[in-house]
């Protein structure tokens, strides 16, 4: 018999008083004095839980279903029926019950009283069988679904970029190394590592963006993406870090900054608006237990525009706020997470686009602006997260970007490739990179980054 699944089962549009067949964990279990017993199942495929009225004359309902407590994993053939019961549509009276798994209820983690989220991540091989990390994951499905969606409908082609790399795609030298050289060898006294030996031939590292190669077919084949993990190894211990996190990485052909905030504004309306149309249970849990206003907010960002504002305006707004910052804002010199959520949350109330930083604080790809002091170059910033997008316009001209590379002293030889791209048919060029978890923080209202992905690195954290 085929197996149905809870989310069909809970909304069932077929006849009733047909038998079905179910898989799933129980959830809770409830046992009447009259002889038989009220399980509520979940195996994953929507937020909510269908109840099993199981009745003492099943041939194991002593020797078995009176020994069966939350997390035991079961299967159910029954009859589905209409339910007498509120806020559900159907129920199933069982017919047969098989045990697969019983679950210990001394030792099993996860009891009636809600875990911290602390204690949770000691224990990340469970926490999925929560209902707050299953809504998550169901969520971070939706984002991920709703990427592809977005990008496939507009042509876009999704490639994969490189993962072991040479290059240091943002130059600040925050990268893990990839090596299989002996760590146990000790060097002779002035020797020095020869990368020669290396499995590569040379140094190479985790990737911190898949950027430069995504430009190579940008400017080959037009309008690209890649979508892929990317690696940090900042010593960032903050709620908004992770040092393996994924990356969503658009990049477009003949654009510019222009079209580089059209494309994420119009992308980050998707992302919350495919939440809200398919992710309503999960949702409204998040609104009553995480976020009081998540769904709100979301819908804000469906309905209004983003605010544009350059990074000398922003500035000149957080220096006339007379507000008290703990870093005092000052032209030249980045935006902290407290002006980017000044702005987003007391200024303007919804997402804001910086562009137009001063070059210094900026990578060397970015497109130099006439001015010579500032580069294309955009942020978008959201409410509670800040940053949650990076891009720029490429700077497209040979000579302009060799100067810069040599300028911030990044050696010129290990980008003749890059540079071959403004040799060929140059073509003005824009991207953006966004931080995934950040979206999915973002559109759950989770409020530490580490409970947005499943087995999350973060300094000194890698277990699981
Ligand atoms: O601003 P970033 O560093 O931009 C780039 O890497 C560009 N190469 C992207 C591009 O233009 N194709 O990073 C982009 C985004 C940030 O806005 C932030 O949302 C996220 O990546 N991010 C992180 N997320 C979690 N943990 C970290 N350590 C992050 N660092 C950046």
């Amino acid at each position: 018999m085929k197996r149905t699944m809870v989310n069909e089962a809970r909304n069932w549009d077929q006849e009733f008083n047909t038998e079905i067949l179910l898989k799933g964990w129980i959830r809770t279990k409830r046992d009447s004095k009259g002889g038989f017993s009220f399980l509520e199942i979940n195996d994953g495929s929507c937020f909510g839980n269908i109840q099993i009225v199981a009745d003492k004359e099943l041939e194991n309902y002593e020797s078995e279903i009176l020994k069966l407590f939350p997390g035991s994993s079961v299967s159910i053939k029954g009859i589905i029926v209409e339910s007498p019961g509120k806020g559900q549509n159907a129920e199933i009276q069982a017919k047969e019950i098989k045990v697969y798994g019983f679950c210990d209820v001394n030792t099993y983690p996860i009891q009636k009283q809600r875990l911290s989220p602390e204690k949770l991540r000691e224990i990340a091989h469970i926490r999925p069988r929560t209902n707050t990390f299953g809504a998550v994951t169901r969520v971070r499905n939706e984002l991920i679904k709703a990427t592809h969606e977005f990008y496939q409908s507009k042509g876009f082609l999704n490639i994969h970029t490189p993962i072991i790399t040479g290059n240091d795609c943002e130059g600040a030298g925050q990268m893990f190394q990839v090596t299989t050289l002996d760590m146990n060898r000790k060097l002779k006294e002035n020797e020095t590592v020869d990368y020669a030996d290396d499995f590569f031939g040379k140094k190479t590292h985790l990737t911190v963006s898949g950027q430069l190669e995504a430009e190579t077919y940008a400017c080959a084949l037009g309008n690209v993406y890649t979508f892929g993990p990317t690696f940090r190894a900042e010593n960032s211990n903050t709620t908004r870090h992770l040092s393996e996190f994924w990356m969503v990485e658009p990049e477009m052909a003949f654009a510019d900054i222009q079209d580089d905030m059209d494309l994420a504004e119009d992308y980050l309306k998707h992302l919350c608006s495919s939440v809200l149309n398919n992710c309503a249970e999960d949702m409204e849990f998040f609104q009553k237990r995480i976020s009081k206003t998540i769904i709100e907010k979301l819908q804000n960002i469906t309905e209004n525009s983003f605010e544009r504002i350059s990074y000398t305006d922003a500035v000149k707004i957080l220096v006339e706020s007379n507000k008290k910052f703990e870093f005092k804002p000052e032209w030249g010199i980045d935006l902290q997470t407290e002006h980017e959520r000044y702005l987003t949350e007391e200024k303007f109330k919804k997402p804001v686009i910086i562009i137009d930083y001063p070059k210094n604080i900026k990578a060397f790809y970015m497109k130099a602006n006439d001015d010579e002091k500032t580069v294309a170059a955009m942020d978008v910033l959201v409410p509670e997260i800040g940053e949650i997008i990076g891009g720029s316009q490429r700077e497209d001209d040979f000579d302009k970007l060799s100067k810069r590379i040599k300028e911030m002293e990044i050696d010129i030889d290990e980008y003749w490739w890059y540079l071959d791209l403004r040799k060929f048919g140059s073509v003005p060029h824009a991207g953006f990179g966004l931080g995934f978890e950040r979206a999915v923080q973002f559109c759950t209202g989770m409020a530490n980054i580490r409970d947005v992905i499943p087995f999350p690195r973060t300094p000194r954290n890698a277990d699981f």
